[in-house]
C-alpha cells in the first residue's frame, strides 16, 4: 500500500518513562519534549504531509495543578526555542483544540506559530493542545446550529462533509495511521470522528523512548495493511470478477441508489 499522508501520534507514557528510572513525573515530560523534536525532524524528512500530536487532552487538566503548570510551561518553552527552527525547515504549525480557556500569553504564541508558518510547504505539524474530541465535536454542532438559528442553514443541510468543516482539523485528511505509546490500547478522546477509517498502531515503548527507527517500522507495517473502506480489496474484486464474470460495482452510491428504487 501507498504510504500515509497523515499520521496522528497519542505520545503517552511520559510518567512511566521518569518512575522506571526513580525521576519526578516533569522529567519525564521534559524527556517527551526531546523525543517528539526528534520524530517531527524525521517526519519532515521522510516527506510526510501531516503529523499530528495529542499533546495535553481536555481531560488532562484533572492532573495535579503543579503537573499541569509544568505541562503548559513546556509548550510555551517548545514554540519559543523551536519555533524559528521549524519555520526554516518549512514547517507549518497549527494547532488542534479549545483555545479560549489558555492564558492570554499561550494563544498569543499558538496565533504566532501558526501565523509564520502559515505559508510554509513541508510538513504540516498539527499540535493537539487542550484538545478532545467531545468538545472539538460539540463546539462543531455549536457552529452549525447558531447558521441553522440564523436561518442561514437548512437541517437537511448538514452533510458528513459540513461537519468536518466546522471540525478543528477542517482542510486536514484524516489520518492514515493512529500510533499509541505506551502499551494502553484506547483512544482517550482523540480523533473520533476523524479515525472512523484510520489504522492502529499501539507500539510497547513509553513516548520518551519512541525514536524514529520505531516510528519507520511502524509505517513499514502500514504500508502491509489492507484498507477497505467498507468495501473490498482490489484482489478480491479481482477475484470475484474472474470466479463469476459478473460486473463488481463497488461504488457504495450505486449500491444506495438501487437500494431505494
Ligand atoms: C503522556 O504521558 C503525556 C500527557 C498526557 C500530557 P503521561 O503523563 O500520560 O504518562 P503516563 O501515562 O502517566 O505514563
Ligand atoms: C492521552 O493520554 C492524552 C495525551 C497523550 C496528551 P492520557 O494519559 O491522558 O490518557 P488516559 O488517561 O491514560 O486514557
Ligand atoms: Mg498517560
Amino acid at each position: 500500500m501507498s504510504d500515509p499522508r497523515h499520521i496522528a501520534i497519542i505520545m503517552d507514557g511520559n510518567g512511566r518513562w521518569a518512575k522506571q528510572r526513580g525521576l519526578p513525573r516533569v522529567a519525564g515530560h521534559k524527556a517527551g519534549v526531546d523525543a517528539l523534536r526528534e520524530i517531527v525532524r524525521a517526519a519532515g524528512d521522510k516527506g510526510l504531509e501531516f503529523l499530528t500530536l495529542f499533546a495535553f487532552s481536555s481531560e488532562n487538566w484533572s492532573r495535579p495543578k503543579s503537573e499541569v503548570v509544568e505541562l503548559l510551561g513546556l509548550l510555551k518553552l517548545f514554540i519559543r526555542r523551536d519555533l524559528h527552527k521549524l519555520h526554516k525547515s518549512n514547517v507549518r504549525v497549527r494547532i488542534i483544540g479549545a483555545r479560549e480557556d489558555l492564558s492570554g500569553d499561550i494563544r498569543g504564541l499558538l496565533a504566532e506559530a501558526e501565523t509564520l508558518t502559515t505559508t510554509n510547504s513541508g510538513l504540516t505539524l498539527v499540535i493537539a493542545f487542550n484538545y478532545g474530541a467531545r468538545d472539538e465535536l460539540t463546539r462543531a454542532v455549536q457552529k452549525l446550529a447558531q447558521q441553522v438559528a440564523a436561518g442561514t442553514l437548512a437541517p437537511d443541510a448538514i452533510t458528513p462533509e459540513l461537519i468536518n468543516g466546522a471540525l478543528d482539523t477542517s482542510s486536514m485528511p484524516d489520518p492514515d495511521l493512529i500510533i499509541r505509546t505506551s502499551g494502553e490500547m484506547r483512544l482517550s478522546n482523540f480523533l473520533l470522528w476523524q479515525a472512523a477509517y484510520s489504522e492502529f498502531i499501539f507500539a510497547p515503548e513509553y513516548w520518551p523512548d519512541f525514536k524514529p527507527a520505531h516510528l519507520f517500522a511502524a509505517m513499514d507495517e502500514y504500508r502491509q495493511r489492507t484498507r477497505r473502506f467498507g468495501g473490498l480489496s482490489a484482489e478480491d474484486v479481482q477475484d470475484l470478477s474472474a470466479q463469476t464474470d459478473t460486473v463488481v460495482e463497488p461504488e457504495i452510491a450505486n449500491w444506495r441508489q438501487k437500494a431505494v428504487l
